[in-house]
């Protein structure tokens, strides 16, 4: 028998109930549920990680909805137990839902709602401040100055990598790869090779239209590839970033062999999801390899690092924050309450999920849909033709 959990409740009398699994930014999300008769129970529990047997314990006998997070385990036992509540949604505050198991959901006729459109910009910065700060080795300096060891400027202290004319690769260019390709180009005029299957149409012609302009003003133009494998990029890029999801076959993408083929004084960011990297190939790349450096945002077996990763003054590691910025969060709160909200009240799903922004507007009423729910084809849920 689970141990009852710690909740606060928002509108005890509402007449549909809605549980979040954590606490989330803002309030908006929390107001918008209560003005549609929702009875809002969030766990206040002081441990970050959720048991199933936790969210069994918060889903109780009666629950329409519930909004959780990446780091909980949605499959048969938890769908199950919301159907068996009568709940018919639940959404992930998170635009990645690798930890859902889709199949699950559609078997128990759950919709399962997500959060893109809201992050992109926010996840490619963080890629982006992760790229400088190994190239720069902020985070080792930084650590210097802190230890009191700066004595007076020398010639060879914390020399890194000048990114200007350099070839910044992107392993998956959708959303948040492209968004991070435009601020490494247009920022520091590096050339991009990319990899992904399908063609980045408008990524490419802002590239060109960029170096075009850098041409006319008598500069050296930035230029594109569009590589026919990883590896091509693996092989020519300086500073490398992977934006793919998480599925089985981008499994340890980056491995002892790939991680051969990477120049010696290559940057590795990883946004997207830990295990896309082999952990433990890469600790053993860092060490043979101190010119080599990584920005880390996630991690094979989060929360945990392998060990050795921890030690290496070429890695810089945080702590999945990719996503962090104010209004971003606030943004997927919100997201993951009206997802959770249209299904219950009926609402069709909106027909584009990337274009979020009517939902975020605080100063007019969100538009009567679920922003993004993955599974509306397979539940056969109507389109919004708003
Ligand atoms: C996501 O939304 O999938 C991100 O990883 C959260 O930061």
């Amino acid at each position: 028998m689970a141990k009852p959990v710690s909740i606060e409740v928002w509108n005890p009398s509402g007449k549909y109930r809605v549980v979040s699994t954590k606490p989330m930014p803002g309030t908006r999300w929390i107001n918008l549920l209560i003005e549609q008769d929702c009875r809002v129970e969030i766990c206040t529990q002081k441990k970050t990680i959720l048991s199933v047997e936790d969210i069994i314990a918060l889903i109780g006998d009666k629950c329409d909805g519930v909004i959780g997070q990446l780091t909980e385990d949605w499959g048969e036992t938890l769908f199950s137990a919301l159907s068996r509540a009568g709940g018919k949604a639940f959404s992930n505050m998170a635009v990645g839902y690798n930890n859902v198991d889709v199949d699950a959901a559609n078997k128990y006729g759950v919709a399962v709602g997500n959060t893109p459109g809201v992050l992109t910009e926010t996840t490619a910065e963080l890629a982006a401040s992760l790229s400088l700060s190994a190239a720069r080795r902020i985070v080792e300096a930084d650590e210097f100055m802190r230890a009191g060891l700066y004595d007076g400027w020398l010639p060879n202290l914390f020399v890194g990598n000048l990114l200007k004319g350099q070839t910044v690769g992107v392993i998956g260019a959708g959303r948040i790869g492209s968004a991070y390709a435009r601020m490494m180009v247009e920022g520091f005029k590096m050339n991009l090779i990319y990899y992904d299957l399908y063609q980045a149409t408008r990524l490419e012609k802002f590239v060109t239209a960029y170096g075009q302009f850098l041409k006319a003003n008598g500069e050296q133009p930035v230029t594109w590839k569009r590589a026919s494998s990883m590896e091509e990029v693996l092989r020519e890029a300086d500073v490398i970033s992977l934006h793919p999801i998480l599925d089985k076959t981008t499994y340890h993408l980056v491995n002892k062999n790939s991680l051969a083929i990477m120049k010696k004084e290559a940057v590795l960011v990883n946004c997207s999801r830990g295990p896309v990297i082999d952990e433990v190939a890469l600790v053993e790349h860092l060490k043979q390899n101190p010119m080599f450096r990584v920005g880390l945002d996630v991690f094979e077996d989060e929360p945990y690092m392998k060990p050795g990763l921890a030690d290496l003054k070429n890695a810089v590691v945080v702590p999945h924050i990719a996503s962090a910025s104010k209004w971003t969060r606030e943004g997927m709160a919100t997201l993951a309450a009206l997802n959770v909200l249209g299904k219950i009240k009926g609402y069709p799903v909106w027909s584009n999920p990337n274009q979020v922004e009517p939902f975020l507007n605080e100063n007019a009423p969100p538009p009567a849909a679920s922003p993004s729910i993955v599974n509306s084809k397979a539940l056969g849920l109507p389109v919004s033709r708003l």
